[in-house]
């Protein structure tokens, strides 16, 4: 994600591609956020969120999980946990606990990266985990953990690259930990149970704020005495929350709601990139149309002047040079898709 490029809403807009995190909570979840028993989460007291945590790690198939506030936090939970200073993380090159984080484990853990290339799929080469991996000598960080994405850029990794990759770092002593922001899209596309696509890991984060439509949360899964350090390191980032079980009512809403409609989602994306594919001066590469993600290459120069084009007819997109990224999702279907389709023929006639 190019954030220098990011477009800021000053108004709620007709439609929003930018990202599948923009959307509002449904009547439905809102009702179920107003009916929700809560407590103290700090406490351990809030059966809200104590069930949405149950939940998650039996359908990740972990001994326990943690909500989190967001993936960020849910990622660098994960990553304080499995390693100590010194330690190395190795993970692909634009992975986002790399890139998009701040840098946090680095910060806050004094813990290495050790970024890796990605290949054109999003999968990393078991070779180059190999050739990463450091030999135990004093001069060098200790590798420890193995970060993985998927979907990564919207495209769904293959299960055996993601099984090639982990069996490979696990062979070598290290542990897993998976970033499955938007997992339940690969999990939907590729027809997998959400415990088989993560069998591999030691420990996931799954948010809640992306296409599932939550406003807010993640769950970190894993074995206990992962979980354990993790809400140490939870704490220590100031992330515990009070009557959180709002936020994890409207999580439950959105894991029983919002995961098969998913498939919506990937139709909505196919049907905007075979419309603009159409436009002269457009060019779309459908083979990375995976998920709710689509890339499209516009000529050198336009992407300002297409912008404020879309903003003043109330819609958003997050567009870099010479490429936009938009992102389908449950406020943001097949009329929308058409809708904006009009605009964009409108603008590059
Ligand atoms: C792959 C991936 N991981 C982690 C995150 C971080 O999530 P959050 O924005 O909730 O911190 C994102 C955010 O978009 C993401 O795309």
């Amino acid at each position: 994600m190019n954030y220098a490029g990011m477009t800021r809403a000053n108004a709620p807009a007709r439609i929003d591609m930018r990202s599948d995190t923009v959307t509002r909570p449904s009547e439905g979840m809102r009702d179920a956020m107003m009916a929700a028993e809560v407590g103290d989460d700090v406490y351990g007291d809030d059966p809200t969120v104590n069930a949405l945590q149950d939940k998650v790690a039996a359908m990740l198939g972990k001994e326990a999980a943690l909500f989190m506030s967001s993936g960020t936090q849910s990622n660098l939970c994960a990553m304080l946990g499995h390693c100590a200073r010194g330690e190395e993380i190795l993970t692909g090159r634009d992975y986002h606990v790399f890139i998009d984080e701040a840098g946090g484990a680095s910060v806050l853990g004094g813990i290495m990266f050790a970024p890796m290339p990605i290949a054109e799929d999003g999968s990393l080469d078991p070779d180059d985990i190999d050739r990463t991996i450091k030999p135990d000598d004093e001069h060098c960080p200790i590798s420890t953990l193995l970060t993985l994405e998927n979907t990564w850029h919207g495209r769904v990794i293959p299960q055996d690259k993601i099984h090639a990759a982990a069996r490979r770092a696990k062979d070598r002593g290290l542990s897993v930990h998976f970033d499955g922001a938007r997992m339940m899209n690969a999990c939907v596309k590729l027809g997998i149970a959400p415990a088989d696509l993560v069998a591999e890991a030691d420990s996931v984060s799954m948010c809640l704020s992306k296409g599932l439509g939550a406003p807010v949360g993640t769950v970190l899964a894993g074995s206990k005495s992962l979980i354990r350090r993790a809400h140490r390191a939870r704490k220590l980032v100031g992330g515990g929350m009070r009557q959180i079980g709002v936020m994890a009512a409207a999580a439950m809403y959105a894991l029983d709601h919002h995961v098969d409609r998913l498939a919506d989602d990937h139709a909505n994306a196919i049907r905007l990139g075979d419309q603009l594919r159409a436009v002269d001066k457009l060019h779309v590469d459908m083979d990375v149309v995976d998920s709710n993600m689509v890339f499209v290459d516009m000529p050198k120069g336009s992407s300002e002047p297409l912008q404020s084009y879309l903003r003043e007819r109330g819609i958003l997109i997050n567009a870099g040079e010479p490429q936009m990224r938009l992102v389908t999702h449950l406020d943001c279907g097949a009329d929308e898709v058409d809708l904006f389709v009009d605009e964009i023929r409108g603008f590059f006639a």
